[in-house]
C-alpha cells in the first residue's frame, strides 16, 4: 500500500536547548537559513508523502505559520523584483498539504501520535521527528517506505552507535536478512538501556513507516520511562506479535535538538553553500 501521509510529533519542550526554546520552538532554529522543520518537510515531500499532520502544543503555532502564505510580504518581494527570494519563501507552502492537531499535555512521544490517529485513519503512514535531521542520496523516509511497500511490515529506521551512548537511544536486536545485510527482523527493542543492559548497538533513528495497528499498542501502552507514554514500548509489543523490520538506513543523522549535533548540522548544511564553506574554513584557520 502507498504511504500518503506523515505525522511529525512537535510539541515536546525543547528542554536541551533551553533558553533559546522557551519562546521558539526548537523547529524554527535556523539550518544555515532554513528553519529546521522545513528540511523535514523537504523531506517528506521528496519521499512523496502528500499530507503532513504536525502535532503541537502550547507556543508551536509559528510552525504552522512558516508553511501559509505570506501575501504582504509576497506582495513587497514581488513589487521589489526579488523574485529569486519569493520563490524561496512560497516553495515551502506548496511542499505538502498540512494539518495540525494539538496534544494538550505533554505526555509523551507514544501519544503525540495517537493523538494523529483521526487524521490518520486506516492506513499506513511515515513519521519524522523533527529533532532529526538526515542527510542521505536517497531521502531516509523513502528508504523505510520502499521496504514497507515490499514487506508490508512495519519498519524503524536504525543506525549504530557507539555502546556508551545507547542510554540516549531506544535500542533494537534481532535477525538480519540474509538477501539484504541492512534488513533486520526485530526481536527486542528497549528504551534507553545503559550500555551494560543493552541487546545490541543498533539505535532507533526518529523515522518510521507503521501499519496503523500501531495505534492499537499505542492505546494500551503504560507510561514508561520518565512516566511518558513511549513509542518504543508500543513498538516491542507490535514487534512480538505482528513483526517489525529495521532498516540500517544509507545517509548521516544529525540531532538537531542538542546543541552540539546542532552545530553539526549548520556546518554540514553550510558545506553545501561554497560562499559561507569559505568563510566557515577561513574561520577555523584564523582560530586554530
Ligand atoms: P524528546 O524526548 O526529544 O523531547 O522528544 P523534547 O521535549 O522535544 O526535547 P528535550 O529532550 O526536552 O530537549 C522526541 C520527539 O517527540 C516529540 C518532541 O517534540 C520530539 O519531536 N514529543 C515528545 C511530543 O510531541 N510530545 C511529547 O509529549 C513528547
Amino acid at each position: 500500500m502507498r504511504i500518503r501521509k506523515a505525522v511529525v510529533p512537535a510539541a515536546g519542550m525543547g528542554t536541551r536547548f533551553l533558553p533559546a526554546t522557551k519562546s521558539i520552538p526548537k523547529e524554527m532554529l535556523p539550518i544555515v537559513n532554513k528553519p529546521s522543520i522545513q528540511l523535514i518537510v523537504e523531506e517528506a515531500a521528496a519521499s512523496g508523502i502528500e499530507q503532513l499532520i504536525l502535532v503541537t502544543g502550547k507556543g508551536k503555532t509559528e510552525i504552522v505559520d512558516h508553511f501559509d502564505a505570506h501575501p504582504r510580504l509576497e506582495e513587497s518581494l514581488e513589487r521589489a523584483g526579488k523574485y529569486a527570494l519569493l520563490e524561496e519563501i512560497v516553495r515551502p507552502t506548496k511542499l505538502v498539504k498540512m494539518s495540525a492537531v494539538r496534544q494538550q499535555r505533554p505526555l509523551g512521544l507514544g501519544h503525540a501520535i495517537l493523538c494523529a490517529r483521526d487524521l490518520v485513519g486506516d492506513e499506513p503512514f511515515a513519521v519524522f521527528l523533527p529533532d532529526d535531521l538526515v542527510d542521505a542520496p536517497r531521502p531516509c523516509a523513502r528508504q523505510l517506505m520502499d521496504l514497507y511497500e515490499k514487506t508490508g511490515q512495519s519498519v524503524v529506521a536504525l543506525m549504530n552507535v557507539p555502546r556508551e551512548e545507547t542510554s540516549q537511544y531506544g535500542i533494537a536486536s534481532g535477525t538480519v536478512n540474509p538477501d539484504e545485510a541492512r534488513h533486520m527482523l526485530i526481536s527486542t527493542l528497549v528504551e534507553k538501556p545503559s550500555s551494560a543492559e543493552a541487546p545490541s548497538t543498533l539505535a532507533v533513528v526518529g523515522r518510521y513507516v507503521l501499519s496503523p495497528r500501531v495505534f492499537h499498542y499505542l492505546e494500551h501502552t503504560t507510561p514508561g520511562k520518565g512516566g511518558e507514554i513511549q513509542l518504543t514500548d508500543a513498538l516491542a509489543a507490535l514487534a512480538l506479535r505482528e513483526g517489525l523490520g529495521g532498516w540500517l538506513f544509507d545517509g548521516e543523522r544529525y540531532d538537531a535538538g542538542d546543541v552540539a549535533g546542532y552545530l553539526q548540522a549548520n556546518l554540514n548544511w553550510a558545506r553545501k553553500v561554497p560562499r559561507l564553506w569559505q568563510a566557515v574554513q577561513q574561520y577555523v584557520q584564523r582560530h586554530s
